[in-house]
């Protein structure tokens, strides 16, 4: 049997100019529906394309990725190393210029005979980030969808009518098209055994600003949507966590409304509401999209044939905490959905609570395909152009329930005065643990942990919102010194 790859996730729009925050897809789909779903409060979802390639995945419910912005999470996802590593930690640094001429996933399937066809979200676009998305890891020229009258910031959100739609199609209706377009091509010369492929669809939403085909809101009536049920801040934060959700305030309409960002500030009940079944409206379309390609799989025979990786590129806060967007260390920023088809092997649909992060997925894709797996980095891997500092997931495959890691980690950037500190966060399977120390870029991308600008700590087994930050509490010495002791050491010994 053959196998051919097809890439479909779910992303975020940074617009082609400008240069902003992006991506945001938290796992609020059906298949997550329990208590790895990201908000106890929320109406039913409507996934059912996202669902159905769920049945059939290894869902890797627990899985985090390793900073809660676009560029940094996907630049370390796609070489398989931590922003540590690439030293990508904003928008506008590109890993081979800062990090190293580290190989991609898709140059290494492209290496491997791959055709790779690339499209839409993938690496951050643009020039700084990414040369324009790395033309080195693609056999043939990159396709964007070029349709640009959506992307204005007066709107943090927007219900299009099918009568606008149908003369002026969303980007990501461009995308799913091209998709279909690009599977009709690749398909005869990886059917009759010539050439596998590689493809990879980066849809932009659910993205601010929150745009999609009007018949989506019918799936949310206004009555169902309900504001989170933990609007403040976690009690005992330190300030040094917070995001000020200035991204979202920049949008015309939010700015209008004068919310400062500060902590226990949010908006309006209505404007919550809104957003969130804005939100929810946009995550539906875009799985009806995700159903237009993987019907198209289908229709040419090779649903069986090709394993199909899904994923988001982090998590986004809905309003819980009174905290948007992502930039930060919580939960609902760091953990996001991913998802494996590997025909035959997770046919029957796979579930597992077992702790994964995103540098995890290079591995397990390249043994899924049976080529030549990838050394574990070494200390300083700058001059190391292949290698990865996560693991192959498939003995997950064979037991759901085997415990790979302790602890998986994040991180996030924040200054304090003029002082650059790094958030480094842990998840075990009970608790999160996060300090804030100051951080030194040059020349060494290290921690000083003696000089600490904040310690959250939080216990999943009793508080998976995260409303309690135990970090100077009596009864939690000594549980803090060990998952202290466990984030100094890194991921390496977990
Ligand atoms: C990066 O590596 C590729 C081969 O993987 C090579 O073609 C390219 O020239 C290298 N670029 C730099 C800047 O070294
Ligand atoms: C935010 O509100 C929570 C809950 O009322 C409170 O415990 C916390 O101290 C507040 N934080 C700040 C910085 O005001
Ligand atoms: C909000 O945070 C951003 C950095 O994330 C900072 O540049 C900006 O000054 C902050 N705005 C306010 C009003 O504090
Ligand atoms: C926001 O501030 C502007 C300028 O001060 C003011 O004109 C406007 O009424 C304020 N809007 C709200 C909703 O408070
Ligand atoms: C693909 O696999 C599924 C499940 O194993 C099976 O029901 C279906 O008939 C197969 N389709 C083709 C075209 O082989
Ligand atoms: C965390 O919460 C669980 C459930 O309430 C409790 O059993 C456990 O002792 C707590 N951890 C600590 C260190 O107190």
């Amino acid at each position: 049997m053959q196998h051919y790859h097809i890439w479909v996730n779910i992303i975020c729009l940074c617009g082609r100019t400008q240069i902003t925050r992006c991506a945001d897809m938290r796992p609020q789909i059906g298949a997550y529906e329990g208590p790895d779903f990201p908000s106890p409060v929320h109406p039913k979802m409507y996934t059912p394309n996202i669902d159905a390639l769920a049945k059939k995945s290894l869902l890797l419910k627990k899985a985090f990725v390793q900073q809660a912005l676009c560029n940094p999470s996907r630049s370390s996802l796609l070489t398989s190393r931590r922003p540590d590593t690439t030293h990508i930690y904003d928008l506008i640094h590109y890993f081979r210029r800062v990090g190293g001429n580290f190989t991609t996933i898709p140059q290494y399937f492209k290496q491997n005979g791959y055709m790779t066809v690339g499209m839409g979200k993938i690496f951050h676009p643009g020039e700084a980030a990414s040369d324009n998305d790395d033309p080195i890891s693609w056999s043939v020229p990159y396709f964007h969808a070029k349709s640009a009258p959506y992307f204005e910031k007066e709107h943090s959100w927007m219900a299009i009518p099918r009568s606008e739609y149908e003369q002026k199609p969303l980007p990501d209706m461009i995308l799913a098209d091209n998709a279909v377009r690009v599977l009709q091509t690749v398909a005869p010369a990886a059917k009759s055994g010539q050439q596998p492929f590689f493809v990879a669809v980066g849809f932009h939403k659910p993205h601010l600003p929150f745009v999609f085909r009007e018949e989506f809101l019918d799936l949310y009536p206004m009555k169902d949507i309900q504001l989170p049920d933990n609007e403040y801040a976690p009690v005992n934060m330190p300030d040094v966590a917070w995001y000020n959700f200035s991204y979202l305030r920049s949008y015309g309409d939010i700015s209008k409304l004068n919310a400062s960002g500060e902590i226990n500030t949010t908006f309006a009940p209505s404007v919550v509401k809104d957003l969130r079944r804005a939100y929810y409206s946009a995550v539906s379309y875009t799985d009806s999209l995700i159903g237009q390609v993987m019907q198209e799989l289908d229709n040419l025979g090779l649903a069986n044939n090709t394993i199909v990786s899904f994923w988001g590129d982090h998590g986004w806060e809905l309003g819980e905490h009174g905290e948007w967007c992502k930039h930060s260390n919580f939960e609902n920023a760091v953990h996001a959905p991913m998802m494996i088809h590997i025909p035959d092997s997770t046919d029957n649909g796979i579930i597992t609570e077992q702790l994964t992060e995103f540098v995890d997925l290079f591995p397990t894709l390249v043994e899924a395909a049976g080529l030549k797996p990838l050394p574990l980095c070494p200390e300083d891997s700058t001059k190391t152009i292949l290698c990865t500092e996560g693991q192959s997931l498939m003995p997950l495959v064979t037991n759901p329930n085997l415990p790979l890691k302790k602890a998986v980690f994040s991180q996030y950037p924040r200054t304090v005065g003029n002082q650059a500190v790094m958030g480094y966060t842990l998840r075990t399977q009970q608790y999160r643990y996060t300090e804030w120390p100051a951080f030194n870029k040059s020349p060494i991308y290290k921690p000083d942990w003696s000089r600490l600008y904040g310690i959250e700590l939080y216990n999943h087994t009793d508080d998976p919102e995260e409303n309690y930050n135990h970090a100077y509490d009596v009864s939690y010495v000594k549980i803090r010194a060990m998952l202290s002791s466990l984030l100094h050491n890194g991921w390496r010994h977990s």
